[in-house]
């Protein structure tokens, strides 16, 4: 298995050039079940996610292939099999964004259950709810969901709750749908208006991504387009967080700043100066850093994919840090490995209580979940001597070769086996 080598207390400086977000790639590539005719698809980052949903979109039938700019070119002329089963769910529980694709163009919809994750419960109840208002019939069959319908109807959809794929699977149903369909309480969560962007570009009608209730009009076919992906967020915040952490200064290039508000205003409290330009964040130094209160919330909030990479930096910071998680309920994983370099943390049920110390040391540790890894890895970043971090199948899942990126920023890591 393979580990990272981290030989901590380097500061971090230079330019890092961000890439496609995967949690945009993901519906978008999914969003090629939706016409016959060629999608071509730029940006895409290199993860195994999008290898995983590049496997299961091509059993199903879907014809892939990568032109000379490594543009994603599919084609759904030939689905033979739409099912996501089960091996494939249980490693990535975005495969469940095909259903509302498989099921507005094809009538039909195999799709195992998630099941339970690492970071917690996480169940689709949402995105059945919201088929069934569009006049699917739900069955359960051995651990895997069916839905049928002749052709979905326009429905108005008022969701309990705040999902992000909730919200992409039923745009993708609502796009093919006899009729208008509403959402309300949509997410808003800024790779839903890059999946309408990508939609509209096919001929859909859609108004309102990007607000809490979007209006989809339903048309009977769509055709090819091509789209460019935008760029990720996360790994953005990923690398802000790991140059504030370690007290460099980094500029990140190919950046979407006005995605990353809330982000940018905590980096600001901790007493970092931060500027940003149309399409580039910098973070430089300003003195010893200070603890920050963070509460995920979903967008524009803080996001719940960089509070474990807040708790990292709160470790070595001037003060103590309360950190509440409110969307997933098992998201400390990563404290218990922070303890283990010497960081001060007490968790009791949603909130972390992190204390600053003035130094971590490095030891191994274990990834356990995509974003608790790159905390794992800030931290070996700050730690003295050497961290290992085990089990980075992880952080492959979401962050395109960053140690390669690390090290061109002066990190000295290295990929063992
Ligand atoms: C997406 C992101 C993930 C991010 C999360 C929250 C992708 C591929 N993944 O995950 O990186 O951490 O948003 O920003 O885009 N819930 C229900 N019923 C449902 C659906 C969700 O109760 O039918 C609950 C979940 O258990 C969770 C909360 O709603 O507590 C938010 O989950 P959701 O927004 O659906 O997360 P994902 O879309 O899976």
């Amino acid at each position: 298995m393979e580990k990272l080598a981290i030989e901590g207390g380097v500061a971090l400086n230079g330019e890092v050039a961000i890439s496609g977000a995967k949690n945009a790639a993901l519906p978008i590539l999914c969003a090629g079940l939706l016409t016959a005719e060629p999608l071509t698809i730029r940006n895409v980052p290199h993860l195994r996610d999008v290898t995983t949903m590049l496997s299961l979109l091509g059993q199903m039938g879907m014809s892939i292939s990568i032109d000379e700019k490594l543009g994603i070119e599919l084609r759904a002329a030939d689905i033979h099999t739409p099912e996501a089963p089960y091996e494939m769910v249980k490693t990535m529980r975005a495969s469940v964004l095909v259903l509302g694709p498989l099921v507005a163009r094809f009538g039909e919809a195999r799709v195992s259950l998630p099941g339970g994750c690492a970071i917690g419960l996480r169940p689709v109840d949402q995105h059945l709810k919201g088929l069934q208002a569009m006049g699917a019939t739900i069955t359960m069959d051995h651990g895997y969901m069916i839905a049928r319908a002749s052709r979905l109807k326009g429905a108005r959809i008022c969701m309990d709750l705040v999902t992000v794929t909730g919200t992409e699977n039923l745009m993708m149903a609502a796009v093919l749908a006899d009729g208008v369909t509403t959402i309300e309480n949509a997410a808003r969560e800024p790779e839903i208006p890059d999946l309408a962007a990508c939609l509209t570009a096919m001929g859909a009608q859609i108004k309102g991504a990007g607000t809490d209730v979007i209006t989809i009009a339903g048309v009977e076919k769509l055709h090819g387009a091509s789209h460019n992906v935008m760029p990720d967020r996360i790994e953005t915040g990923t690398f802000l967080a790991a140059a504030a952490a370690t007290g460099g200064s980094v500029r990140v290039t190919g950046a979407r700043p006005g995605t990353l508000d809330a982000v940018l205003d905590k980096l600001r409290e901790t007493g970092v100066k931060v500027e940003t330009g149309d399409d580039w964040i910098a973070v430089a130094p300003n003195g010893r850093l200070r603890a920050v209160n963070v509460r995920t919330a979903p967008y524009p909030a803080f996001p719940t994919d960089m509070q474990a990479q807040f708790v990292a930096l709160n470790s070595v910071a001037d003060g103590t840090g309360v950190v509440h998680e409110t969307i997933f309920e098992n998201r400390f994983m990563h404290v218990q490995e922070l303890c283990r370099l010497g960081a001060d943390i007490e968790v009791e049920g949603n909130t972390a209580v992190v204390k600053g110390v003035a130094h971590l040391d490095g030891a191994t540790v274990m990834a356990t979940d995509l974003r608790a890894s790159a905390s794992l890895v800030i931290a070996g970043l700050i730690a003295r001597g050497t961290t290992i971090v085990d089990r980075i199948y992880h952080l492959d899942r979401g962050y395109e070769a960053i140690e390669e990126k690390l090290s061109k920023l002066g990190a000295r890591i290295r990929r063992v086996s």
